[in-house]
């Protein structure tokens, strides 16, 4: 391969591009034009003559999946001094939840609550990517996510759409940095276009059905943030929504994301999801998939080859017209522009700080501190003091696997730059604490209980039993769904034996998803979720165990007592025969031969209580708050003016912790009826133990819009609810009006 010269740093330049892109479209043959609208995978380090051919022809616009710098400069070599008009290539990869630098997985990063925590994420993920020559990473998915049996929810942001929009814009500007053209930074891709959280059962890839309605409340304000927030890409969905695959979907693509959203960034299908138009039953060959999705506006091909098979020919039969392919390829070059491409295609490693350096660690630690959520913490269990305890039982599949820990979705990290829990935990204690290790099952799946004695022997002999539960990495992400979401194979088993000690039990669960833990809570004293935290998991939960940090992590999705409740969110619709306490009847209450009407008549299973395990929001620390004074500066707002909220948030704990304060509100009376609760703005607040800070909160109409019956947004006058608290069961509250505008 030949040698490449780098420039220094890439040079800022004009954001306006119109004029070089379309000279440039103006010198491009049809097949050039189509070249740059296929995106084909890398060759793992080599590059096959036919490769190179094509990248010379300008059949190609953009590489996913080669990570190998030299190999992808000599790429850009060619694309850019061997090719006729010198366009160079898009290097894509799937960068979700750090490079090598693994940070937690993303639905653990929005338990952070943290914007700051995911900019900082997303910015070591674009430095690092950035030092094989990617160019373009496919996160965030910002698929709302309502259902833990889905395999992706992991890779999401949670169910609420303004902490999954505002924790989206973040990352999206961590990895986009100020300007695409600097060095570290990558565009990043707004996906998957739309309502693919929404799959029928939380099986991947399913049909998904929402109504236009509720997708333009809930599912599209994510995608519609991220396109304000200057997101470089999107991706369409696998899925068909309505009927109708998102892939040759045009209202959705060009109606809603081009017209309505004035979005002109580049728009990718997803892997073969143009071809798959057929296998959905949609269309009827390649051909009419590659029309359909050229037809809705699709920019780039990702890995099919129906637009590479098929345009020419649908352009020569008139079925397509060239300026609409113009307007496609004119955003793929626009990017390329954008990115500085042009001037400088290659890397330098060199120019760009170490992968997995200590500044990296440090943030990657900092980053599951913050994600792991205490769940329950009986008799103040955790934290432990070294002081009060001279052994410790270390218990589980989990406690010592550098590669479980990374989670899902992880290509390019290594299980080398792991520290785990056990070594963590072993290096925390030193010499004080005598620690004692089993592994118990050999993973989480398995249904071999042959070690499982000899670890609750091992825990009856220690003072405390710190137990490494969950679910490997590879029980959640793309196609691993699950229709049973307690603890898999043997686990509850080991828990209930070790239960039987006596022993204090603190459950530590890594999972990609929420699990149900109505088993789990009765037998355990304390439980921290540390979803699957990353390269620095086992420091982070040292420091979380024995009281160096404080949890501060919130859940960002409800956590059912049991799958038969899923769907369950705490936005959801009040319907005219809620339940509540006065009404809940739980079959085991309800006499035999009892009247049809003596039941509680109300929206509930009588097989489970009504409210969740846990509900979103919810996470305790090692001190308390309290939430007090609620005043607001009117009683009534006019759309021109600004409500503000503030409450007293007092640290009445005798630890140093932050706390994160949520706002919600409730629209009494709508045209379209509204959550019982939203959210609306949150905080993380630091407190010294006993300090108090006053926390204050702004609204305005545009914060109480939502798209009514004629899918118009609109703030509706009339009286609200709000509350502040620390979760979506807040109770302190007040009401205020917005008026109607004269
Ligand atoms: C399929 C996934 O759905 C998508 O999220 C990912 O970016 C692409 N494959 C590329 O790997």
């Amino acid at each position: 391969m030949s040698a490449v010269s780098c420039a220094k740093s890439k040079q800022q330049h004009s954001a306006n591009y119109d004029l070089v892109v379309s000279q440039l479209l103006a010198q491009m043959t049809i097949s050039e034009k189509i070249g740059q609208m296929s995106q084909v995978n890398g060759a793992e380090g080599s590059i096959p003559d036919d490769f190179a051919a094509a990248i010379r022809d300008g059949k190609i616009g953009s590489v996913i999946n080669e990570v190998d710098v030299t190999t992808v400069n000599e790429l850009q070599r060619i694309a850019t001094k061997e090719s006729r008009l010198g366009i160079p290539l898009l290097i894509g990869r799937d960068v979700i939840h750090g490079f090598k630098t693994i940070f937690p997985i993303p639905l653990g990063q929005a338990a952070s609550w943290s914007p700051d925590v995911i900019e900082q994420g997303a910015r070591i993920a674009a430095l690092e990517a950035s030092t094989v020559g990617i160019n373009w990473t496919f996160a965030p998915m910002i698929d709302i996510s309502r259902d833990p049996r889905w395999g992706r929810i992991a890779e999401s942001l949670g169910e609420d759409p303004y902490l999954c929009s505002t924790l989206g814009t973040a990352m999206v500007k961590g990895f986009q940095g100020n300007k695409l053209n600097e060095l570290g930074s990558i565009a990043s891709c707004a996906k998957h276009f739309a309502g693919y959280g929404a799959s029928e059962s939380g099986r991947d890839y399913h049909t998904v059905n929402i109504p236009e309605n509720e997708l333009r409340n809930v599912y599209l304000p994510p995608f519609k943030a991220a396109a304000e927030a200057g997101v470089a890409t999107f991706m369409a969905a696998f899925s068909d929504l309505n009927g109708v695959p998102a892939s040759g979907n045009k209202w959705l693509m060009n109606d809603i994301l081009r017209d309505e959203w004035d979005y002109n960034g580049l728009l990718v299908s997803d892997w073969d999801s143009i071809k798959q138009l057929s296998t959905h039953g949609f269309t009827e060959d390649d051909k009419q998939a590659a029309l359909m999705a050229i037809d809705a506006g699709i920019d780039m091909e990702m890995a099919s080859p129906t637009y590479r098979d098929h345009s020419e020919s649908l352009i020569a039969e008139g079925k397509i017209d060239i300026a609409h392919i113009d307007q496609m390829v004119a955003r793929i070059l626009t990017l390329k522009y954008q990115l500085g491409l042009f001037e400088n295609p290659y890397t330098c490693a060199e120019q760009l700080p170490n992968i997995v350096n200590e500044q990296h660690l440090n943030s990657a630690k900092d980053a599951a501190i913050k994600s792991c959520v205490l769940l329950q913490n009986h008799n103040n269990t955790l934290p432990l003091s070294t002081a009060n305890i001279n052994s410790l039982a270390v218990i589980g599949p989990l406690a010592d696997d550098g590669y479980e820990q990374l989670g899902t979705w992880v290509f390019d990290g290594e299980e080398q730059h792991s520290q785990t829990c056990l070594q963590a935990i072993k290096k925390h204690v030193g010499d004080d604490v005598l620690v004692n290790y089993a592994k118990a099952l050999d993973n989480t799946r398995t249904d071999n209980i042959e070690q499982i004695n000899d670890a609750v022997a091992l825990a009856a002999k220690s003072d405390v039993a710190v137990l490494f539960v969950g679910e490997e990495a590879i029980l959640s992400g793309e196609a691993h769904c699950r229709s049973n979401i307690d603890l898999p194979g043997k686990q509850q088993y080991l828990i209930d034996e070790l239960a039987k000690t006596g022993t204090p039990i603190i459950a530590v669960i890594m999972a990609g998803r929420p699990l149900t833990l109505a088993k789990v809570i009765e037998k355990v004293d304390s439980i921290l979720y540390a979803w699957h935290p990353g390269s620095m998991g086992g420091p982070a939960i040292a420091d979380l165990l024995f009281g160096n940090a404080v949890p501060s992590g919130k859940l960002p999705v409800t956590f059912p007592r049991t799958v038969g409740q899923i769907p369950l969110y705490y936005a959801q619709k009040h319907g005219g025969r809620p339940v509540s306490d006065d009404s809940y009847v739980h079959m085991n209450d309800i006499p035999m031969r009892a009247p049809q009407t003596s039941l509680g008549m109300s929206a509930s299973h009588l097989d489970t209580h009504f409210t969740p395990q846990f509900p979103f929001g919810f996470g305790l620390s090692y001190s308390k708050f309290s939430y007090t004074d609620l005043e607001l500066s009117a009683a009534e707002i006019n759309f021109n003016q600004t409500l503000t909220i503030t409450c007293q948030l007092t640290n009445i704990g005798d630890v140093a912790s932050d706390e994160i304060a949520q706002l919600y509100i409730r629209d009494l009376v709508g045209s379209v009826t509204r959550p019982v609760k939203e959210l609306k703005r949150f905080k993380r607040v630091h407190l010294l133990a006993g300090e108090s800070k006053q926390v204050s909160f702004e609204l305005c109409a545009q914060d109480l819009t939502f798209y009514d019956r004629d899918m118009k947004l609109n703030a509706e006058p009339g009286k609200f609810q709000l509350w502040v608290g620390g979760d979506s069961n807040a109770s302190l509250c007040a009401d205020f009006h917005l008026l109607a505008n004269n």
